[in-house]
C-alpha cells in the first residue's frame, strides 16, 4: 500500500525558547527549542504516530533508532501524492523573518553535524559522485560554506558553490568558483541550462522558503540524468528553518524533501537513504535524492 500524504499542521501551544546556541559549533537538535507541537498528517494517516507506536515497543532509544532506520528509507516508496502541492504559505514562514544576509553576515568556520555524520556523508559521496578529474563534469554545492564534505582530494574542473557568506565560500578548498546569493530573495540559479552533473545541498534544505522555485531551477541547470543530493540531520538553526520543518520529525522531513522533487517536476521519483552511522548514538544523516529525467 502506498503512503498517502497530505500534511496538515497543528501547533498546539508551541512555546519557542530563545536560540541561545545559535552561534555554537553545532546546530541545536530539532525539538530542543520547543515544548508541545504536534503534526497531524492528512488522509487519516499519521506517520508520526506510526513512529510513536514503534518507540513503545522498543527497549531502548538505540533499538528504536535502528528500527526507524529502515522505516525512514521506506517513506518515499509508492507515495500517493495529492494532486496539488500539500503545503501552505504559512508552512514556509520562519520565526526570524529578518534578512538571511544579516543572519549569515559573520562567517562561521564550524561544522554543523558531528564527525561520524560528516564521514558517512563523505563516504556516500565517494560512492555516487563521478570519478575525480573527469573531463566535462561539473558540480554545484548549494547552501555551501567553507566546507563541502566532498571526498578527500576530489577535484573537477568546475565545482561551483552558492551560499550567503563570501568569506566562508572563499575558504572552501573544493570550489573553483562561488556565488553569494540569497535564494529566499532570488531563487533563480545563475547558471545555464543543463550545466551540472551533480547538485549537493548539506543540512540546509530546511532554510529554503521558495523550495519549488529552487527545485525547478535545479532541474533546469542539471544535465539530463544529473543527480541532486539533499542531505540533512536533525539539527538546524531553528529560528531560520521553515515552520513545517521545525514542527516535524525526521521521516516527515524525508517526505517534505521528496515532495519538493515531485512537485517541482522534471525529476525521477525521489528516493531516501538513511546513512546514519550509529543510529541513536551519533547524529543521524539522511539523503533524499533524485535524477533529472533524461527524456
Ligand atoms: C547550517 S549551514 C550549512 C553549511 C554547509 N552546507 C555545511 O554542511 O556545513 C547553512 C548554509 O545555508 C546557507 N543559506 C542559508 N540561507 C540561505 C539563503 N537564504 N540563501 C542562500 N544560502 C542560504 C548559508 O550560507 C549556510 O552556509
Amino acid at each position: 500500500m502506498g503512503n498517502p500524504i497530505g500534511i496538515k499542521l497543528q501547533l498546539l501551544g508551541g512555546i519557542y525558547h530563545p536560540a541561545t546556541k545559535i552561534l555554537s559549533s553545532s546546530l541545536p537538535r530539532i525539538g530542543e527549542h520547543r515544548q508541545s507541537r504536534r503534526l497531524v498528517l492528512g488522509f487519516g494517516v499519521s506517520f508520526l504516530s506510526q513512529f510513536t507506536n514503534m518507540s513503545h515497543g522498543a527497549k531502548s532509544f538505540t533499538a528504536f533508532a535502528a528500527r526507524q532506520k529502515g522505516a525512514v528509507e521506506k517513506v518515499l516508496e509508492n507515495v500517493e501524492w495529492p494532486e496539488q502541492f500539500p503545503f501552505k504559505d504559512e508552512d514556509f514562514l520562519r520565526f526570524d523573518e529578518s534578512p538571511d544576509t544579516t543572519f549569515y553576515e559573520s562567517p562561521r568556520f564550524v561544522t554543523h553535524i558531528d564527525d561520524p555524520a560528516i564521514n558517512a556523508l563523505t563516504k556516500y559521496y565517494s560512492e555516487v559522485f563521478p570519478p575525480s578529474n573527469t573531463p566535462g563534469v561539473a558540480l554545484l554545492d548549494m547552501c555551501s560554506s567553507w566546507i563541502s564534505h566532498y571526498p578527500k582530494g576530489y577535484k573537477q574542473s568546475r565545482i561551483a558553490g552558492m551560499g550567503l557568506n563570501e568569506e566562508e565560500l572563499k575558504r572552501n578548498p573544493v570550489l573553483t568558483e562561488y556565488v553569494a546569493q540569497d535564494l529566499n530573495v532570488d531563487p533563480k540559479l545563475p547558471f545555464e541550462d543543463n550545466t551540472f552533473d551533480v547538485i549537493t545541498n548539506v543540512v540546509s534544505v530546511d532554510y529554503l522558503t521558495k523550495p519549488l522555485d529552487i527545485f525547478k531551477e535545479m532541474s533546469r541547470i542539471l544535465k539530463p540524468g544529473g543527480l541532486a543530493i539533499m542531505s540533512f540531520s536533525n539539527r538546524c538553526f531553528w529560528t531560520k528553518a521553515i515552520s513545517i520543518w521545525t514542527s516535524t520529525g525526521d521521516s516527515d522531513h524525508v517526505m517534505i524533501v521528496g515532495a519538493y522533487f515531485h512537485y517541482a517536476g522534471g525529476f525521477e521519483p525521489p528516493k531516501a537513504v538513511d546513512i546514519s552511522p550509529n543510529p541513536g548514538r551519533t547524529d543521524p544523516m539522511y539523503i533524499v535524492y533524485s535524477r533529472k529525467l533524461s527524456a
